[in-house]
């Protein structure tokens, strides 16, 4: 009896102090961060996110990853194995687990979450088209090249993804990360990306991408704060917040935010809105009913179906009439010269559902080619470009991003320049 008693006062005290260890560990933290940074040595402008990734062979855990919010799985470098005893894995090789054609994630990732591209071969049910030997067949999953759009092959892995932690002030040495089912692809996948980048992270609403793999509080919320030089350093949230820019670092930034409903689109995990109209010193430029408004970081300029884009086009040349026009340079239709100073122009209103508007201001209209000519940054699309506007990052360049999957809600801040910060502005000191 007396010995039951002991241990059940062992059990107890045991538990009490593990649900302690719980608690202090969930209340320390309110989010996930990680740096951001603009790449400007591929084709177009691209951003990447450092994350650590693991179990790894090589000297540096970090690893760079395009952001790609409509990628409907991670994939990066690395080689599946199925043997993975310690010294197993060649040097200098990132190596994690296969998943096998046998198993559930490679149907369910191949029937419906893969990406939708005509440049792919279709993904037909694997265990009736492979027959050979089950134990060592490897998923294969196709992945589409955000910069050249070109199809490729990966292969499906357990992948291990870390994050510092932080309070939205500061980072914590504390990892927090997912496990999700992400994908190996071989360097030369990787040879048209920006230096040092070696792979694509799903930022999409799909449940293979990162924000419904991450530890249960910081779910389903992602928060991106894209900066607008390769030197600025901008910063990645998972979690509901508060998050905190310098110099300002007393006011939550979800105090400058606005909303919007994220809407759903067959056949895409990525996120889209809806806009009314595009205001420009109080004229609109009327956006048809139903017009399909994506917002996409691989794009790099807001891209116009081309009814809307003479339209606007048509008025921001009015309305800055008083300007030195210059010869445009493509993709771009409407030039300045700079020769004397810097650009103000009249802002772009996208006017959305319920009197909200996401004000573009010259920051994020007018971009600067080079000392002598400004251009304004959205593009032709074409007649029949399909979704009709597609919002792109130089759009998003120092606007914070909040995107909710849970409440499925976009909130966004405008230009944080007239907030007198930027996205540059977090606090990245490590605290013990
Ligand atoms: C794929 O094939 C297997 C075996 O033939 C079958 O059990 C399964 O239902 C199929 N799945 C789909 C999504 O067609
Ligand atoms: C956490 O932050 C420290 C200091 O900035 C950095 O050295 C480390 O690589 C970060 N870890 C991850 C997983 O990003
Ligand atoms: C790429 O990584 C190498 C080695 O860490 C470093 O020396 C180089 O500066 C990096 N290049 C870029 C463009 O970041
Ligand atoms: C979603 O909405 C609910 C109810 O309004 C709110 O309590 C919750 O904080 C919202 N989620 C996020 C991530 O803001
Ligand atoms: C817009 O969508 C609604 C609901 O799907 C539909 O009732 C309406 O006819 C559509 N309008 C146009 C102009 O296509
Ligand atoms: C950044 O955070 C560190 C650690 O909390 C703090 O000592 C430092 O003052 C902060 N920097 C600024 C500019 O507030």
């Amino acid at each position: 009896m007396y010995l039951i008693l002991q241990l059940l006062i062992i059990v107890l005290a045991f538990i009490f102090v593990e649900r302690e260890a719980i608690s202090a560990y969930a209340q320390s933290y309110t989010s996930a961060v990680a740096p951001v940074h603009k790449h400007t040595d591929a084709a177009k402008p691209l951003y990447s996110v450092r994350v650590s990734t693991w179990p790894v062979n090589v000297q540096d855990s970090n690893e760079y990853f395009l952001i790609d919010i409509d990628a409907p799985l991670t994939w990066h470098e690395c080689i599946v194995q199925w043997n993975m005893h310690p010294g197993s894995c060649p040097s200098n090789t990132r190596c994690t687990s296969s998943v096998s054609c046998e198993e559930y994630e490679c149907t369910h990732v191949r029937t419906s979450y893969t990406y939708q591209n005509p440049s792919c071969p279709p993904e037909t049910n694997i265990s009736t088209t492979m027959p050979g030997n089950w134990i060592y067949c490897t998923c294969p999953v196709n992945v589409v090249n955000p910069v050249t759009g070109s199809c490729d092959q990966a292969l499906l892995n357990y992948d291990e993804l870390n994050l510092n932690t932080s309070d939205g002030r500061n980072v914590f040495t504390g990892l927090s990360g997912a496990n999700p089912n992400a994908a190996c692809a071989p360097s030369s996948s990787f040879a048209s990306f920006p230096a040092n980048v070696t792979g694509v992270m799903g930022f999409s609403s799909s449940p293979y991408a990162l924000p419904f793999n991450m530890y249960y509080l910081l779910r389903n919320t992602l928060a991106l704060c894209l900066p607008s030089k390769p030197s600025a350093t901008g910063v990645l949230f998972f979690g509901p917040g508060p998050y905190y820019l310098l110099p300002q670092s007393n006011v939550d930034v979800r105090s400058y935010l606005s909303y919007t409903p994220l809407l759903k689109h067959p056949d895409s995990f990525g996120y889209f809105i809806s806009v009314h109209s595009i205001v420009i010193k109080k004229r609109s430029i009327d956006v048809p009913a139903n017009t399909t408004t994506k917002l996409s970081t691989i794009d790099p300029y807001t891209t116009l179906r081309t009814d809307i884009y003479n339209g606007v086009i048509r008025r921001f040349s009015m309305v800055t009439k008083r300007l030195r026009p210059a010869e445009p340079i493509a993709p771009f239709s409407l030039c300045y010269s700079t020769s004397t100073t810097g650009l103000k122009v009249p802002n772009i209103d996208f006017s959305l559902p319920d009197g909200k508007k996401w004000t573009v201001s010259t920051a994020n209209s007018i971009k600067q080619i080079s000392s002598e000519v400004a251009c304004l940054a959205f593009v032709d699309g074409g007649a029949t470009s399909e979704p009709a506007i597609v919002i792109g990052t130089f759009q998003f360049e120092d606007n914070f991003l909040l995107f909710d999957l849970e409440n499925s809600t976009l909130r966004f801040s405008s230009s944080l320049l007239r907030k007198q910060t930027t996205c540059a502005n977090f606090n990245f000191t490590l605290t013990p």
